[in-house]
């Protein structure tokens, strides 16, 4: 099982952005911890961060060819991005949303996923836990769905 996940934008400065709302883990931390969480779980991840539009859009449209599911926490681009939404809808592949902070219990210009109806579901407010429980979820729903 070869999975894809996806950080978008400012999540590169996690353990030095707003740790009192995003945690202070690093980045690198949180992924260490995704690659241990998947090797245990028999899957393998690639994984990348970026802060631009086009550029997450263009690897969503490569894991159709690479990967079986897609593991993202848009940032910002949750509440902004309707072509990140047709990339997700256009390749098909199941994904999982995932958010640190509870989005729901935020400003109000957060409470809204373009993503999340697209998703398989979401998981928002565990902190770096979202991303492991995320992850635990889309393979436990990939397996399911291929027996
Ligand atoms: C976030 C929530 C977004 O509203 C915000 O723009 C982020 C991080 C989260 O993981 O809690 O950059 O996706």
């Amino acid at each position: 099982l070869s999975l894809l996940v996806l950080h978008g934008p400012n999540l590169n400065l996690l353990g030095v952005r707003e740790v009192g709302i995003y945690g202070s883990l690093s980045l690198e931390q949180i992924d260490q911890a995704l690659h241990q969480q998947a090797h245990s779980l028999k899957a393998k991840l690639e994984i990348l961060q970026s802060n631009h539009e086009g550029v997450l859009i263009d690897a969503i449209h490569r894991a159709r060819q690479q990967h079986q599911g897609i593991l993202i926490n848009p940032g910002a681009y949750t509440h902004t991005s309707i072509a990140l939404r047709d990339a997700i809808a256009g390749v098909g592949l199941p994904t999982v949303e995932v958010h640190l902070s509870n989005i729901h219990r935020r400003e109000a210009f957060r409470q809204h996923s373009y993503i999340a109806a697209v998703a398989i579901g979401q998981i928002s407010g565990f902190g770096a836990q979202s991303y492991l429980l995320g992850l635990q979820a889309l393979i436990q729903h990939l397996r399911l769905q291929a027996s």
